[in-house]
Parts: structure tokens; C-alpha cells; sequence
């Protein structure tokens, strides 16, 4: 063997039970109680909690976007996701108008091969057709195992929302193929309508970024999307969930039959909108933006029911700075904030405080992301999948900080946050890649996660 975890606590997405792990070539070859084959590297995990690596299936890596690039790149987004136990991540690669999605792809899994510190997938957003092409081109891509495509239903004036007809059109053309269609769902029209007031009456603070996309802004697109999806007997994955009454309606569908699944964020689950009215509420900016109390209640009963099939970050962080440019005007505010490292320490410890299972997170980090996404190596702790592992010693008091995360950031909207319990190593294919705080993992090990359409 190469390696066997010995003494700890498994937790699956039904289970939590004593075994031992081993790792044979970057697989799980065997689980059990006093696995005493001979090992080159045997770690006692006595007292701690051995789970599956997370999957971030929401991220944006260098992403160029609101006037600048996102912080991080491929490789401190990837390092920092290796340190936070997140051992696959889902990056968004964005069309440009006009342009091919295979090339699009081609360009990300080059910087990916030299940068990746982990496991990488896309998920392909379209902003245009262009005429047709991109519906062929979309075969291919799903051949070369990107099975899911992404929409957007806002950002109009940045060139990449899609109408509903094109959207339509890509869910119909995602149903032949066995893949799915992600959706971004806000009114860009009424968000637009709501700034342009806002700025002619000089309501420019943070709270009119909130206040010109509130919770029934959210939800008119989030039924939208619902009703075509539903209509045209597709499959949709609603990212970013935010808000209470998009949710429900989108759990009603789901519960009627229809194919629909839903992501929600750390953030949402953490923050309100109040963060809007605080001195610093411009690094909170995001769309959808945090919304009132009730929504995030109804966010977290719908992961405690089943509601709720996915958590994930939508990583986009900016520089100080460049949140600065908004200070007078919320509309030059780049949208996003940082999470990737911070996603699995953040349910973890919710877990370990007893708000949900530490099964729930198991299902809904690591066991529903590969399930949906067709990872069929990834996801859960069963012999013949990857050895993407964790250990987390739920006694570990940790604040998060700017300080001890490994993105390259210059501040976290997670500041000063205290978790109870963090974890303490992560495995990726039986490799140690994080241990006690430190990256020991390298840019380069991450491979490409050919997904397999679910058909
Ligand atoms: O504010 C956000 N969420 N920025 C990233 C792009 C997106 O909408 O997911
Ligand atoms: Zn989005
Ligand atoms: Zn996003």
C-alpha cells in the first residue's frame, strides 16, 4: 500500500463509522476495521474525522470582469482550495461574443496542466450562438467531458446575458446531449431600471447595489428559468441561490418531478444584507447580493430538508483597490468576494455546532457535486474512487484571515470569522498536498475531470 489512514472516523453522506483507509495508486483500495497490510506512509487520524475532499463546483479563476481580473489565478485559487480540503475544483471560463467555446476550453486546460495545485473541471458559459455554431461545438465539448454549460440572465450591459430564447434553445440542445444548463437568475431590466433611479438621486452607497436587486428581483428569474426548464422537460442547475422565494418555487418544481437543482453559498448562509450599510460594505458586493434573514433561514432549512442539493463559493475575489473604485458609485464596484478556502471549514464547523449533519456536508459538497457533474471518480469514500481525502480534527479552534489563507487577495469578507474545528490534512489521488496550515502540494498535480454525461 501507499498509504493507510488508520483509527479515525469516516463520514459518508449516510454513515459515520470507525475504519481504516487505504490507498493503493491514488485510489481507495480497501476500508475497514485494523487494515494491517504494510504501508509506505501510515497516518493516524485518532480523534479526527476522515471525509471526502469537497468539490467547489462554482469558482472564477482569473476571470477578467467588472473592468479588472479576478485575484486569483489557477494556481493560488487551486493552492488555496487545497488548503481549505476543496480537492476538485469547477472553474467558469466565459464567451466571448463571437467566439468558440472548444478554443475557450482548449486556452483554460492549458494554463491548468502547468498551474492546477488540484483536480479542475469547467463548466462552459455561452453568451452568444453564434448562429448556430456553438450548438454543434457543444457536442464536442461534451465528448471531451464538459457536460455542463453555463447562462446568465444578467449582466446585459457586460455583454454576457443570454435572452430567453437563447436560453431556451441551450436547454433544449443540453437535454439532447445528456448535459445540463447552469443559470445565473436575476431581471437585468428592472435591475438596470432600479440604477439608473438610484444614481439620478445620488443613492450611490453599497446599499443601493442590494436595493436595486432585492429578493423578488431574484425570484421573477429564478421562475423563469424554472417555468422554461420545466416546460421544455429540461434539466437545470440554479447557481447561487439566494433568496426564499426563488427557492421555493424551485423546490416545488423539483418536488413535482422536474429535473432542477439548486447551489447556494457560504456567504448567503453567513451574511444579510445588513452588510450593505457597513463601512466596508462595498467588499460584500456580489450578485445576487445578500438578502434579509427570512431568505437565509429558508436557505438553511432547505439544506436540512433536501432542498437544497449543492454548496459552493463562487469564488471571485477582488483586490482592496479595485473594490475601492466604487466608494462613491456601487455600480464600479467589481462583483464577487472570496470563499474557496473557506467553504468546507465553514459547513464543517456549522456541522460540528450541530446547524446541520456532518453527512448533510458531505452530501452537499462533496457526494451531490459529483453526482450532478458526472464525476464518476469523486465524491465520496468508497472503494475504487479517488483517494481525494480529509482530516479534520473537530477540536481545532481557527479564525479565518486574510493572514493564514494561501489565495493571493489582500482581504477576506471571512475575516475574524471563528470556526470550531478545521481541517488538519488533505489528500489528493493519495498525494499529502496540505498539512497543519502549510501547501505542500505543487502547481501542475491537478488533472483534468473528463465528466460523463449522466444519460
Ligand atoms: O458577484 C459575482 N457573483 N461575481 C461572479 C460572477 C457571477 O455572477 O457568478
Ligand atoms: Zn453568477
Ligand atoms: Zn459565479
Amino acid at each position: 500500500m501507499d498509504l493507510i489512514i488508520k483509527n479515525g472516523k469516516i463520514v459518508t453522506e449516510t454513515e459515520m463509522f470507525e475504519a481504516d483507509i487505504a490507498v493503493k495508486n491514488g485510489k481507495i483500495v480497501a476500508i475497514g476495521k485494523n487494515i494491517d497490510h504494510q504501508a509506505e506512509t501510515v497516518i493516524d487520524a485518532m480523534g479526527k474525522l476522515v471525509l471526502p475532499g469537497a468539490i467547489d463546483v462554482h469558482t472564477h479563476l482569473a476571470m477578467p470582469f467588472g473592468g479588472t481580473v479576478s485575484a486569483d489565478s489557477y494556481l493560488s485559487g487551486t493552492r488555496a482550495a487545497a488548503c481549505g480540503g476543496v480537492t476538485t475544483v469547477f472553474d467558469y471560463p466565459i464567451q466571448r461574443k463571437g467566439n468558440s467555446i472548444l478554443s475557450l476550453i482548449d486556452e483554460k486546460k492549458a494554463i491548468c496542466e502547468t498551474e492546477a495545485c488540484v483536480d479542475y473541471a469547467f463548466h462552459c458559459c455561452i453568451t452568444d450562438l453564434n448562429d448556430g455554431a456553438i450548438l454543434a461545438e457543444m457536442e464536442k465539448a461534451v465528448e471531451e467531458g464538459i457536460t455542463s454549460f453555463k447562462c446568465f440572465l444578467v449582466y446585459k450591459k457586460e455583454g454576457m446575458m443570454v435572452d430567453d430564447a437563447t436560453f431556451v434553445k441551450l436547454l433544449i440542445r443540453a437535454k439532447e446531449l445528456g448535459a445540463m444548463i447552469n443559470v445565473h437568475a436575476e431581471n437585468p431590466d428592472i435591475i438596470d431600471m432600479n440604477i439608473e433611479t438610484f444614481l439620478k438621486e445620488g443613492k450611490t452607497s453599497p446599499w443601493y447595489h442590494y436595493l436595486s436587486r432585492p429578493e423578488f428581483v431574484e425570484a421573477e428569474a429564478d421562475k423563469r428559468a424554472v417555468h422554461w426548464a420545466k416546460n421544455f422537460d429540461a434539466a437545470l442547475y440554479i447557481v447561487h441561490m439566494a433568496d426564499k422565494e426563488g427557492l421555493e418555487a424551485a423546490i416545488d418544481a423539483k418536488r413535482n418531478g422536474n429535473q432542477i437543482y439548486i447551489e447556494t453559498c457560504p456567504q448567503y448562509l453567513e451574511f444579510t444584507s445588513a452588510v450593505y450599510q457597513r463601512e466596508d460594505g462595498r467588499n460584500f458586493v456580489c450578485s445576487p447580493p445578500m438578502k434579509g434573514q427570512e431568505s437565509q433561514d429558508a436557505l438553511w432549512n432547505a439544506i436540512r430538508t433536501g432542498g437544497i442539493d449543492t454548496i459552493a463559493t463562487d469564488h471571485c475575489p477582488f483586490q482592496s483597490y479595485e473594490k475601492d473604485w466604487g466608494k462613491d458609485d456601487f455600480t464600479k464596484i467589481p462583483n464577487g468576494c472570496a470563499g474557496i478556502e473557506n467553504l468546507y471549514p465553514y459547513m464543517l464547523s456549522a456541522a460540528n455546532e450541530g446547524k446541520v449533519s456532518f453527512n448533510k456536508v458531505v452530501e452537499c459538497c462533496c457526494a451531490n457535486p459529483a453526482k450532478i457533474f458526472g464525476c464518476a471518480d469523486k465524491g465520496s469514500l468508497t472503494v475504487g474512487k479517488d483517494a481525494d481525502i480529509v482530516i479534520y480534527d473537530p477540536d481545532k479552534k481557527f479564525t479565518i484571515s486574510v493572514d493564514n489563507m494561501h489565495s493571493d487577495y489582500d482581504h477576506t469578507i471571512w475575516e475574524g470569522k471563528e470556526l470550531k474545528g478545521y481541517p488538519v490534512m488533505t489528500i489528493s489521488r493519495g498525494k499529502l498536498i496540505f498539512k497543519d496550515g502549510e501547501f505542500l502540494g505543487k502547481p501542475g498535480w491537478g488533472k483534468f475531470v473528463k465528466r460523463v454525461t449522466n444519460n
